[in-house]
């Protein structure tokens, strides 16, 4: 059996490698427009950075795993093209800012038809509005019909920097097809792949229509979460009560349960925001207005909790902050990842730009995305040792979660610092009472502040 892949990004890469892996009797070739893309993923230096991924596509590299630009070719050979092509939220005309561009899905559809001469199944990976498996049917489908497409919706719930472990244990994978007989006999065929490494009853099946509109409730669930947490973090900051024992507290319950009540300097990456402006848009084409505007507010309280923690440095600096430099411990939307992606961190440091405050960014394996999304700001200094970049700092703004902030010698950066040295933990993970100690002044999300000042 040949699959194709179109689209060698953060989805299609893992995604396929975890295939090749295993099913080694499946032929995986990895399709992209983008040249440089397919060559680094046969290189040491992947494309992406995800914790243990080399290790799988090396495994499978050249054996049964390829990657290459001949589109045509991969397109022509396969029995199944599953498509991962990005699907950004448009900026212009109709729906702008909230529907999905479906231009790159449109013309890989396009693509599919003109180059097929067998049957195909085609599997929906990137995350797409509901009914778009129906509009990409009509384009496979149009004018004559020699060739059948089969179109499967089988959305990916990979985290970023879990991906692989995601992939080999899934909570569940979720397939959609039409209940048809070439519909479920394309289904049980996409479940026969799937089923070779993971348990069959976490193997989920439904209509192509549920399917798609899982994937955007799942993303819409996890994000109302963390919206709901950074709310009432506002609420305990005006208060005096302590975000980390609410959620500990809330998060015993089990029907509420534990996971996603971090508070933080709120949610990034490709797919919260996108997946809700997306919900938005469909409930409003539905005309179900009420329905638009409480999902909207997720992404507005998302917005709040960025430009709260800016004004919240603002204040706390003695309400200006121009001239004084602060270092950003962290860049990529979460830790383990080189995605930033609708980092809160690109808010936060615009904001603080404007404040004509000189900022310097520090991050692991974030520096070049950064440099690219601060583009258009000047005299933005990138500096990956955090001891480097808090030389003569007046504050330290923690905006990613990295394990390894948590390692940091405080009492040196605290010495190298100007004073009052202030640090702004935008992911509640230091030890505050500690830092406090050691002299600094300390303003975690949803915690208050510990200041030597008053
Ligand atoms: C998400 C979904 O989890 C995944 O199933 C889907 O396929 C793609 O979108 P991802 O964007 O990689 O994955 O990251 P995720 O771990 O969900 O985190 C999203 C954002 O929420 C990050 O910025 C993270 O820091 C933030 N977050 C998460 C919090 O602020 N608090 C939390 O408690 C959890
Ligand atoms: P995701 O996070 O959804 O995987 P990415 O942006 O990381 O999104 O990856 C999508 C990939 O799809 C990119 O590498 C892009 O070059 C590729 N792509 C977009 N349009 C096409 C197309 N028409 N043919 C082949 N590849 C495409």
């Amino acid at each position: 059996m040949n699959i194709c892949c179109i689209g060698a990004g953060y989805v299609g890469g893992p995604t396929m490698a975890m295939i090749a892996k295993q099913c080694p009797d499946i032929n995986v070739t990895v399709v992209d427009i983008n040249e440089q893309r397919i060559l680094a993923w046969q290189t040491n230096e992947l494309p992406i950075y995800e914790p243990g991924l080399l290790e799988v596509v090396q495994e499978s590299l050249g054996r049964n795993l390829f990657f290459s630009c001949d589109i045509d070719k991969a397109i022509y050979n396969a029995d199944i093209i599953f498509v991962s092509v990005n699907t950004p939220t448009k900026t212009f005309g109709e729906g702008a800012g909230r529907a999905s561009d479906l231009q790159y899905w449109e013309l890989c559809a396009r693509r599919i038809k003109k180059v097929s001469e067998s049957d195909k199944i085609i599997v929906e990976k990137s995350t797409l509005p509901v009914r778009t498996a129906e509009a990409m049917e009509r384009v496979l489908h149009s004018e004559d019909n020699k060739v059948h497409f089969e179109v499967l919706s089988n959305p990916e719930f990979l985290a970023e920097g879990t991906a692989v472990a995601d992939l080999n244990n899934p909570d569940r994978v979720l397939i959609g097809g039409h209940e048809t007989p070439s519909g479920k006999k394309a289904l049980e065929l996409l479940i026969q792949i799937y089923a070779r490494w993971i348990p069959r009853d976490k193997i989920l099946t439904s209509n192509v229509w549920s399917s798609e509109l899982s994937k955007l409730t799942a993303n819409a669930f996890l994000a109302q979460r963390v919206s709901s947490i950074n709310s009432i973090s506002a609420l305990c900051e005006a208060t005096g009560a302590d975000v980390a024992e609410v959620s500990h507290a809330i998060g015993t319950d089990s029907r509420i349960g534990s996971k996603f009540l971090q508070a933080s300097v709120g949610f990034g990456g490709s797919c919260f925001k996108k997946d809700i402006l997306n919900l938005v848009y469909l409930c409003e084409t539905y005309g179900l207005k009420e329905v638009a505007e409480y999902w909207q507010q997720v992404v507005e309280i998302n917005e709040y909790q960025q430009t709260r923690f800016t004004k919240n440095i603002i204040k706390s600096m003695f309400n200006t902050i121009a001239g004084k430099k602060i270092v950003i411990l962290g860049f990529a939307f979460k830790a383990d990842t080189g995605d930033t992606r609708e980092s809160p961190a690109i808010r936060i440091c615009k904001e603080l730009h404007a404040e004509k405050a000189d900022l310097v960014i520090s991050d692991p394996k974030a520096i070049l995305n950064a440099k690219d999304d601060l583009s258009e700001l000047s005299n933005v200094i990138y500096e990956e040792d955090p001891y480097e970049a808090a030389k003569d700092a007046d504050a330290i703004a923690l905006l990613t979660d990295w394990s390894t902030y948590n390692n940091l010698d405080f009492q040196k950066l605290y010495e190298i610092m100007r004073k009052p040295a202030f640090i702004f933990d935008g992911r509640n993970i230091l030890d505050h009472k500690n830092i406090f100690n050691l002299g600094f002044e300390v303003y975690s999300v949803g915690k208050g502040r510990l200041s030597h000042l008053n």
